[in-house]
């Protein structure tokens, strides 16, 4: 033992008091490619791959909800070689997870606009959804093509049409009512938003249900976040008070 007390680790989860639902914003795979004098795509490809291995750990644990941003509406101003590159692995991913949704008991969702991806990918990923419909483990919601103005926009846009027709009166408009208009209708608000990268911003993610969530930074590249690094996040949302708006 020694001289030295022993510090709590960093690292300490209390795996009795995990938050129910973490999001994370996937960033830094293009840094952590050019800082190892690769293209930007290949960081892409090791930050699929540590997706798979992230989303794993959170199952094992018992985290209820996952959501990540994997490519936003902003992202198509990228190169088209780029874009095709995040597309493909997109695609292979979902064949990938249509098998393995059924062996983990997972809930695989699509949060995001289907407009202007392929036949294909919206193809796969009705499948995807499907074949996880009955599934009663962890959601994994996928943001792809996704953007919380968007989002939102669209929400406004059948509330609109649903006043038109009748169906709501526009003072009776509630919370609710923009909620379950959202893609992430049904889905508790995420209690932890992680993102790697060095990045302090939102970047277009979640912004009406991010409104109480911690918040969780980190300089961490996304291929480089660990199992460890999640523990080291969900040990500092355990340390937060959470007050929403009381004393
Ligand atoms: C995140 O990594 C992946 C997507 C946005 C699709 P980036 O590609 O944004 O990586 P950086 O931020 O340029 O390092
Ligand atoms: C946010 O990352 C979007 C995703 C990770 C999918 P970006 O790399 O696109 O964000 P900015 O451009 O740095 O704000
Ligand atoms: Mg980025």
């Amino acid at each position: 033992m020694g001289i030295f007390k022993r510090k709590p680790k960093e690292t300490s989860v209390d795996f009795n008091a995990l938050p129910e639902h973490v999001a994370i914003i996937l960033d830094g795979n293009g840094r952590w490619a050019k800082r190892r004098g690769m293209p930007r795509t290949a960081g892409h490809a090791v930050g699929s791959e540590n997706f798979r291995k992230v989303a794993t750990y959170c199952n094992d644990i018992g985290i209820k909800y996952l959501t990540v941003y994997a490519f936003s509406t902003e992202n198509w101003k990228r190169p088209d070689e780029e874009v095709g590159t995040i597309m493909s692995l997109l695609e292979k991913y979902i064949i990938e997870a249509i098998e393995e949704v059924r062996k983990k008991n997972l809930k695989l969702r699509f949060w995001g606009s289907r407009e202007g991806l392929s036949d294909r990918i919206k193809a796969l990923m009705e499948r995807a959804e499907e074949e996880s419909d009955n599934m009663t483990g962890m959601q994994v919601n996928v943001c792809l093509n996704y953007g919380a103005r968007n989002e939102i926009t669209n929400a406004v846009r059948r509330l609109v049409h649903d006043v038109a027709e009748g169906k709501i009166s526009a003072e009776s408009i509630s919370e609710d009512d923009i909620d379950s208009r959202l893609y992430s209708a049904g889905t508790p608000a995420p209690d932890l938003l992680i993102r790697p990268g060095g990045e302090m911003r939102l970047s277009n993610f979640l912004l009406w249900q991010l409104a109480y969530s911690e918040m969780y930074f980190t300089d961490k590249l996304w291929p480089e976040f660990d199992e460890n690094e999640l523990n080291r996040a969900i040990a500092a949302f355990q340390k937060r008070n959470r007050r929403f708006g009381g004393v």
